[in-house]
């Protein structure tokens, strides 16, 4: 039996197949590489020494899934695949509700029509929106959320739990990820963004590596200790092992289950630009910029959750984030 990683090419995918595979789980990997790139499997293999399935197909394919449910016995889906761009998705909100929310419904069709019902579904921190008070716990009230991207992790959350409340057989798995960084340690995989990267850690790494000039900090005049955004950076591979004890559980029961996987802990840009500067020896050029549209002052999860249920804690600090990120971008100033 194996698990169906959809979009495990992408950043948090490949690292969770690493980690799945490192476990002694059979994987098949599918993903359209619409952000990916297919040199990323052979590293897999490399970085594991063991082989897996994998097809060049799309989540809203209903024919490519049958064949793929046909052929394979999977057992549970790891779903990723998803266009995550928050500002891209206020240009081009349709397609991301085409290919975020349609293509996950199509998948759950699949897999129901093939009588596998186990899901594990990549959440965001984004879906507590603007009210809630932090540290972020998971019974807090969702929605109110800023863009189309984080809209369509809401509805996603919404969709998967009426399919598990019309049919309790389905096993639903709701993972809200903080603000994941850093790499492999191998300096094989990492994050390889498209042009010009959005988050905050790509663009520190581009600017150490020479690829940008300097790092815009989006507001210092939030309420927070230096006055520039908080947010909860959690290591790429402690949120991959997340997975693993997700579906290890998934496996076991039914229901709908939801983590937040974060490390609990709040650092600032200015921290991370510090301790980027620190694991890496290069000064980060960076100047003040104005807010950017859509942001919160401070994020951080309430772990414990993921902690009682699953066993899972981060164990990875921001120095171990920023060394493995800079050892990635070091080796691969270009990406893949
Ligand atoms: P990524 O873009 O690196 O990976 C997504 C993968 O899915 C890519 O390989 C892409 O080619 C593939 N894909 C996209 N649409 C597809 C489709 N229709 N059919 C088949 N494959 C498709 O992104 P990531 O950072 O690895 O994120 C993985 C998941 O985690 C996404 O669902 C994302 O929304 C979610 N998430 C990411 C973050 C983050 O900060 N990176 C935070 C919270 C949640
Ligand atoms: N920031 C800068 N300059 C940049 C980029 C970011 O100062 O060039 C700041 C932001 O203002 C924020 C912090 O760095 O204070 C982190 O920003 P990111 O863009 O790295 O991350 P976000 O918290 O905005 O968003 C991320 C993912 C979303 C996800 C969200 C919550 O991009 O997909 O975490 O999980 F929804």
């Amino acid at each position: 039996m194996s698990i169906l990683v959809t979009g495990g090419a992408g950043y948090i995918g490949s690292h969770t197949c690493v980690e799945l595979l490192n476990a002694g789980y059979d994987i098949i990997v599918l993903d359209n590489f619409c952000n990916s790139n297919k040199e990323v499997l052979k590293r897999i293999k490399t970085i594991t020494n063991k082989d897996f399935g994998f097809y060049e197909a799309d989540v809203r394919d209903k024919k490519a899934l049958d064949e793929i449910f046909a052929k394979e016995k999977i057992e549970a889906v790891i779903h990723f695949a998803a266009l995550k761009a928050v500002g891209e998705s206020c240009q081009k909100p349709l397609e991301y509700y085409e290919n975020n929310v349609s293509g996950t419904v199509t998948l759950c069709e699949a897999m129901r029509d093939a009588g596998c019902k186990k899901i594990v579904f990549s959440s965001s921190a984004t879906v507590y929106g603007m009210d809630n008070k932090v540290p972020f716990k998971e019974d807090m009230p969702v929605g109110g959320t800023t863009n189309p991207y984080g809209t369509t992790k809401y509805f996603i959350e919404r969709i998967l739990a009426d399919v598990q409340a019309a049919d309790s057989e389905w096993s639903v798995t709701l993972l809200r990820y903080f603000n994941p960084i850093g790499a492999h340690s191998s300096g094989m995989i990492g994050e390889n963004p498209n042009g010009i990267p959005n988050n905050l850690m790509p663009y520190v790494a581009q600017v150490a590596v020479g690829r940008l000039e300097c790092l815009n900090v989006f507001g210092d005049d939030y309420d927070t200790p230096d006055g520039t955004g908080v947010r909860d950076y959690i290591h790429v591979v402690d949120l991959a092992i997340g997975h693993v004890l997700a579906v290890e559980k998934a496996l076991k029961e039914t229901g709908v289950n939801v983590y937040n996987l974060g490390t609990g802990i709040g650092y600032s840009v200015l921290d991370l630009v510090k301790a980027f500067e620190k694991a890496s020896g290069v000064k980060i050029n960076y100047k003040i910029a104005p807010r950017r549209d859509g942001d919160i002052a401070v994020c951080y999860a309430d772990a414990s959750k993921a902690k009682n249920e699953l066993g899972w804690t981060a164990k990875k600090n921001l120095d171990d984030m920023c060394a493995d990120t800079w050892r990635w971008q070091r080796n691969n100033p270009n990406g893949y």
